[in-house]
């Protein structure tokens, strides 16, 4: 899986188009509301900068759907940019056309640029070969940053990366291959998965592609209940997914596989809420489950602490809610502890990146993730388009 990267790439006096994922979450006045994926680049956008290349940055934000939305501009990306580089960087209104050309072809070594939204064109979706030609007339090399939209086939990911000899990865691309690469050909071992969320459709491809790699995957969270059903047990007014019952009756009795033996239950999921911890075949009528019990908690701590290597992906309850959020905080908390004792812990999924910030282990893992969709796809075992677009190590 090892990919060339822009180390492999001679890019002094070259403009180099980089594809990164600066999908950002805004609040109602358009402020970016957390800019870590945009930190994220700054040491492929600073390597190129280093070297005496050009970077042309290009991202989606938000889906447009294909027309200009103002709220959806990459302005405000491109003024945190100027704070985080020290430097004056080019805007360009539009990716294409051209006032974009006119503005690359000027360009010198030490500036950046960067390109308006490429989803305002319903082309950059449609992969159409004639924009991500324009797109790729715009500078001599590629690279790509954007682990977050490796799984989306669109022009700026696959289309344009066709146009150049040798399309590489940057260093936030590469670093998240060899992380998720690992879990699945080479963990160390023990490896523990720990996959949570709200649904089980969702997350039935990756529970099927890592329980033959796993020693062992625990599950928590919304979906866990969808396993309780398989089992024969009531589950009161729980979240279910009947049409996965089935697939859900094929995994249960692998060994392999933890179900939390106990679980949080309330009447209505509120803050307030009273609660009550009861054995998973004892869920009451008119109770619905909200997070892993006390006992699935040392459960899985135990496994947490044996294992080499372990991948979360999902929250184990409703943890925005603090009645509910003990089993999730009690994982995030061991992610650091396990990584603090030498073992691999990798992270993906907003609401699991979101649970770690909350519970202050982000900055003490060995690494999160900076895909949601990509990291869930690749753990699926799918090839994503965005990865396979980009050249091999010889
Ligand atoms: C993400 O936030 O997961 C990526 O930027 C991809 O965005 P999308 O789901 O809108 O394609």
């Amino acid at each position: 899986m090892a990919k060339k990267t822009v180390e492999d790439l001679q890019v002094s006096g070259k403009r180099v188009f980089i594809r990164v994922d600066f999908n950002v979450p805004l609040d109602d006045q358009g402020h970016i509301t957390d800019d870590t994926r945009i930190r994220a680049s700054l040491p492929t956008i600073k390597y190129i900068i280093e070297h005496g290349g050009i970077p042309i940055l290009a991202s989606h934000l938000g889906r447009p759907k294909g027309k200009t939305d103002p709220k959806l501009s990459l302005m405000p990306v491109a003024q945190r940019l100027v704070k985080l580089l020290e430097r004056k960087v080019v805007f360009s209104k539009d990716c294409v056309g051209e006032d974009a050309e006119k503005l690359a072809q000027n360009l010198k070594p030490g500036d950046v640029m960067l390109l308006e939204n490429t989803r305002f064109h319903e082309e950059e979706k449609k992969n159409d070969p004639a924009f991500a030609r324009e797109l790729a007339s715009l500078a001599d090399l590629y690279v790509n940053d954007a682990f977050g939209t490796a799984h989306r086939a669109h022009a700026t990911v696959v289309g344009v990366a066709g146009h150049f000899d040798t399309p590489v990865c940057g260093f936030l691309m590469a670093k998240e291959i060899e992380y998720l690469d690992a879990v699945i050909t080479n963990p160390q071992r023990p490896l523990l998965a720990i996959i949570g969320g709200a649904k089980v459709s969702t997350k039935m491809g990756v529970l099927k592609n890592l329980l033959p790699v796993v020693d062992h995957l625990a599950i928590g969270g919304g979906m866990s209940y969808t396993f309780y059903k398989a089992r024969g047990y009531s589950i009161g007014n729980s979240l279910c997914e009947d049409e996965f019952l089935e697939e859900a009756r094929t995994l249960i009795d692998n060994e392999k596989l933890y179900v939390p033996v106990d679980t949080v239950v309330c009447k209505e999921p509120k803050t307030g809420a009273v609660i009550a911890n009861v054995d998973a075949a004892a869920i009451p009528e008119g109770y619905m489950g909200v997070d892993i019990g006390e006992k699935a908690r040392v459960d899985i701590a135990d496994r947490m602490e044996r294992a080499q290597t372990i991948v979360w992906n999902g929250p184990m309850g409703i943890f925005e809610i603090d009645e509910f959020a003990r089993g999730t905080a009690a994982v995030a908390r061991a992610m650091a502890t396990a990584t603090e004792r030498g073992a691999t812990t990798i992270a993906g999924g907003g609401e699991t990146i979101s649970a770690l910030k909350k519970f202050g282990s982000i900055d003490k893992i060995s690494h999160a993730s900076t895909g949601g969709g990509a990291s869930l796809e690749f753990l699926e075992g799918k090839t994503l388009p965005g990865i396979k677009a980009l050249r091999d190590k010889e």
